[in-house]
């Protein structure tokens, strides 16, 4: 069985500071984008990739995957949230879909299959990692109120992996009540559905500040030894 994968890749990158949206950064000789795909599209049950872009994006056309027949544009929003929805809206006869970070260029596809996998039962769900530090509550001007538990805490990755007609329905109520949705789980929480923790691996970094790229950098030449 295959799949669609939505990638949003819309964002302009601000906590990169680079004049260059982060997803065009090159590593390995390549932008974070194309590894992404092409690391995607490798995996035997990804049929297509529906990427976001932002309307004024002058560097896509460049690559030279943009003609590719298994990948889709759409025009993305001003959240990321608005990005994933555009995508998902051109999708119509899927039954599940899954959503992937552009910024996310090392996915071992082993975490894939597993996610993957959840589509036997009935929920959908997301790669995780157990929260590793003990956590500090601050007060906003850099003093610990207290100590959080760290108990049951997990940072949620992606890609994350939910029925298709869930998704679109959460996803659009959520927006229309302007809740703050930052991955599709808190949309499908939201609207009162169950997601389920996969443990995922610490290579599955979402490339955000300058010195991910070197960790990025190093994550992929190892997985492709
Ligand atoms: N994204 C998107 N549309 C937006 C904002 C973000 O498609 N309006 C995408 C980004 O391109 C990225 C993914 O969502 O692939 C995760 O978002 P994030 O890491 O926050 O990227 P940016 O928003 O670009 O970075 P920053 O928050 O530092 O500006
Ligand atoms: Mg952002």
């Amino acid at each position: 069985k295959q799949y669609s994968v939505v990638v949003p890749a819309a964002g302009v990158g601000a906590r990169m500071q680079n004049r260059v949206p982060k997803q065009y950064l090159k590593i390995a000789g390549k932008t974070l984008l194309e590894h992404c795909l092409e690391n995607l599209i490798r995996h035997p049950a990804i049929k297509q990739v529906i990427l976001a872009l932002h309307p004024q994006d002058p560097y896509f056309e460049q690559l030279p995957l943009a003609g590719e027949p298994w990948l889709q544009r759409v025009e993305g929003g001003a959240e990321r949230a608005d990005s994933v929805l555009a995508g998902l809206e051109a999708l119509d006869n899927d039954d599940w879909v899954l959503v992937h970070d552009a910024a996310r260029p090392c996915l071992p596809h082993q975490d894939l299959d597993t996610l993957l996998a959840l589509a036997r039962g009935a929920t959908g769900g997301i790669l995780a990692i157990p929260v590793r530090d003990t956590m500090k509550r601050g007060d906003g001007h850099n003093l610990v109120l207290r100590t959080e538990s760290r108990e049951g805490l997990w940072h949620a990755l992606t890609p994350q992996f939910f029925p298709l007609p869930q998704l679109k329905d959460a996803l659009r109520r959520a927006l229309q009540a302007s809740v703050r949705i930052t991955d599709e789980a808190s949309a499908i929480e939201w609207a009162g559905g169950k997601v389920n923790l996969v443990p995922g691996s610490p290579c599955n970094i979402k490339v955000t500040q300058p010195d991910d790229l070197i960790l990025a950098e190093f994550y992929l030449t190892r997985m492709h030894d």
